[in-house]
């Protein structure tokens, strides 16, 4: 297995501009990058830089106006619609600011919600949800829904429900924005942990300071070009 077919996510000079009352807006500019696997990836830059946009191609939510994209060693632009969607349940899961849980569902609900629609059978669900609210400490909480739950609590369901599926990957957009500090350092040490023990791939979009110097890898992005590029080998041990 080469470089790119290992890799968690591949781009080659992926374009992408929004076209906003017919004004062209380029949020990405001919972007390469390679994301390597298990590790903690940051995208980091300035609010309208294009971070957004990035993760949303990598997660294969949006797609770009032209390049050719690799996740998980798969050619994405190749598969159907169905086999997007199916790939994307199986293999990605996202993180976002402001949580993005279901208010109407309990805390096992919003954890249990992508495992129903993987079709996992209701015991296998069930004791899926147990382990997950477990691991994040939200055991006694299963039954809470969101209005009840401080914005930890609720990223915290949100770590779990992105981990329901077992996925390679997970994409965080700015996953530590809407907490207060302390509360942000315990969500990043969730996170980091999971990768170490569940081998996952992450890549967070973030400008925080406490994020950052979590990384192992890092991409500093401007005007929706990749402006500079750090890899910080001295975390080699955490690779499978
Ligand atoms: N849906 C959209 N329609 C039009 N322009 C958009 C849309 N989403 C983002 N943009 C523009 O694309 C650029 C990059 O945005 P975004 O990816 O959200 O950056 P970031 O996440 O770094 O703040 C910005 O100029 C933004 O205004
Ligand atoms: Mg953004």
């Amino acid at each position: 297995m080469n470089d790119a077919e290992a890799a968690s996510v591949v781009l080659h000079n992926v374009n992408k501009t929004y076209r906003l009352d017919s004004v062209d807006v380029p949020a990405l500019k001919g972007i390469n990058l390679l994301v390597r696997p298990n590790r903690f990836t940051v995208l980091s830059g300035a609010s309208g830089s294009g971070k957004t946009t990035l993760l949303n191609i990598m997660g294969c939510i949006d797609q770009p106006n032209s390049g050719d994209i690799m996740v998980a060693g798969t050619a994405v632009q190749t598969l159907s619609d169905d086999a997007l969607s199916d790939f994307r349940a199986k293999n990605i899961g996202f993180i976002f600011q402001n949580f993005n849980l279901l208010p109407v569902l309990t805390t096992f609900e919003n954890i249990e919600y992508p495992l129903i629609m993987a079709k996992v059978a209701p015991d296998q669900r069930k004791k899926r949800v147990n382990e997950l609210l477990d691991a994040v400490g939200l055991s006694d909480r299963a039954n809470n829904r969101p209005g009840q739950l401080s914005g930890g609590q609720r990223q915290r369901v949100a770590v779990a429900r992105a981990l329901a599926c077992k996925p390679r990957l997970v994409l965080a957009d700015e996953p530590t924005a809407n907490l207060d500090s302390r509360t942000g350092t315990a969500i990043i040490k969730l996170m980091r942990h999971m990768q170490r023990v569940d081998h996952i791939s992450f890549i967070f979009s973030s400008h925080d300071p406490k994020v950052l110097a979590e990384a192992d890898d890092s991409f500093e992005i401007r005007d929706g070009r990749i402006i500079s590029v750090k890899r910080n080998d001295d975390r080699d041990e955490s690779v499978a």
